[in-house]
């Protein structure tokens, strides 16, 4: 493999984590938003607009990790979306219970769920980020 070729692969790989990387500190920043209005009690419409934004980022980010994982080849991909299919289907039950009037966001379950994907960033995505940089030298 040429230098040129190399130095290709690695500029896409650092980009690649750098990318990730700022997509999960959005992720965590609209986690901690959510979690400060429902302490805070925070009028169900505030809520539910960050509860939204944290849906379809997550939604987003989701698909363009699993597509980044895929042109990787990367060895944790089947367990690590297994997480993600977790993760939004908890979120829509959420949005469902939302939208139905109920405040679940307190419930036990909303809690988990926001821990769960906490979790996830710091474990399994910390994993990823990791074998992106490995592909960096
Ligand atoms: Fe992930």
């Amino acid at each position: 493999m040429s230098t040129e070729t190399m130095s290709t692969i690695s500029d896409f790989n650092q980009k690649s984590h750098d990318e990730t990387d700022a997509e999960h500190r959005v992720q965590v920043e609209l986690l901690n938003e959510l979690c400060e209005a429902v302490k805070k009690n925070a009028p169900p419409t505030v809520i539910s607009d960050i509860f939204q934004q944290l849906v379809d980022y997550s939604k987003a980010h989701f698909l363009s990790e699993e597509l980044l994982m895929r042109q990787m080849s990367y060895d944790d991909y089947e367990d690590h979306v297994g997480d993600h299919v977790r993760m939004l289907e908890a979120l829509d039950e959420i949005a469902e219970a939302q939208a139905s009037g109920k405040s679940v966001l307190v419930s036990g379950k909303a809690e988990s769920i926001l821990k769960f994907i906490k979790q996830h960033i710091a474990t399994r995505d910390q994993r990823f980020a990791d074998f992106l940089l490995r592909g960096v030298k």
